[in-house]
């Protein structure tokens, strides 16, 4: 047990992702980060992708002007990403790895391999007052470099975790907890992220290193099952409204 208070960081691509479905204004992501915000969230996380699936530049810039919460930009370490982030300066930024057909992040930066690459792109988002994190697998090897990199956090995938299967979680729950207790050790803040639910975030919320998670995915889809009743509700009483000439007694 630990009393160490556990930030929130929402993820709210995934309304991006509805919106661009129609191209239009609707469901407007930055109108989620205010939700979230009111909810209880302590931070606002958008990944802006290359190729824009879901959060545009322009969401970007409205969430920095618009929500007064810390924004961490998770992004890939390409010297356009770099621009944009050095421009729109958000709390933190997230550095994560990126293939163009992949439907989600599917493992994390291989810090190990491309050390020499993400070097330069650590010290200029640092040199800018930009929080670096390093969204990595929880391997000994890949927190080593991590370290040596010189970013101040690491963002542990969870994503292996979640996916195993019931009951069959705790091998990929111990590769966790250590790798959590062994960058705290080196002095690195340590979040945590990718795929948890109502079902697998209570022991990824226990490792008492872990002082951040950014959640998107499950809260999106399931705020969908959350709010759509009511959302009915309200669509049936407009309509019933009209239908019997109440003339609007019935607030939109
Ligand atoms: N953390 C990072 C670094 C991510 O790339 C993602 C997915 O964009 C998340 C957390 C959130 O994952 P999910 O949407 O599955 O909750």
């Amino acid at each position: 047990m630990t009393d160490r208070p556990l930030r929130l960081g929402v993820n709210i691509d995934h309304v991006a992702t509805i919106r661009n479905a129609r191209g239009g204004r609707h469901p407007d992501p930055v109108r989620a980060a205010r939700l979230a915000a009111d909810a209880g969230a302590d931070g606002i996380t958008a990944h802006l992708r290359e190729d824009r699936r879901y959060i545009s530049e322009e969401d970007i810039r409205r969430l920095k002007a618009e929500i007064a919460l810390p924004l961490n930009l998770e992004m890939a370490a390409t010297d356009e990403m770099l621009g944009i982030a050095l421009a729109t300066r958000p709390l933190a930024a997230c550095l994560v790895p990126e293939k163009r057909a992949e439907l989600t992040t599917e493992g994390g930066l291989d810090v190990a391999a491309n050390h020499g690459h993400l070097g330069p792109v650590i010290k200029a988002l640092s040199d800018a007052g930009i929080r670096v994190s390093l969204f990595i697998d929880p391997d000994p090897v890949q927190i080593a470099v991590a370290h040596a990199l010189g970013a101040p956090v690491v963002e542990l995938h969870t994503g292996a975790y979640c996916d195993a299967v019931e009951g069959h979680r705790s091998d990929a729950l111990e590769r966790l907890r250590s790798a959590a207790k062994r960058a705290a050790a080196l002095g690195l803040e340590v979040h945590a992220g990718h795929g948890l639910t109502f079902e697998t975030v209570r022991p990824v919320a226990a490792i008492p290193e872990v002082v951040e998670l950014n959640i998107g995915h499950f809260l999106i889809g399931e705020a969908i099952f959350a709010g759509l009743d009511s959302t009915i509700h309200r669509m049936r009483a407009l309509m019933d409204d009209a239908r019997s000439g109440g003339g609007g007694t019935v607030a939109v």
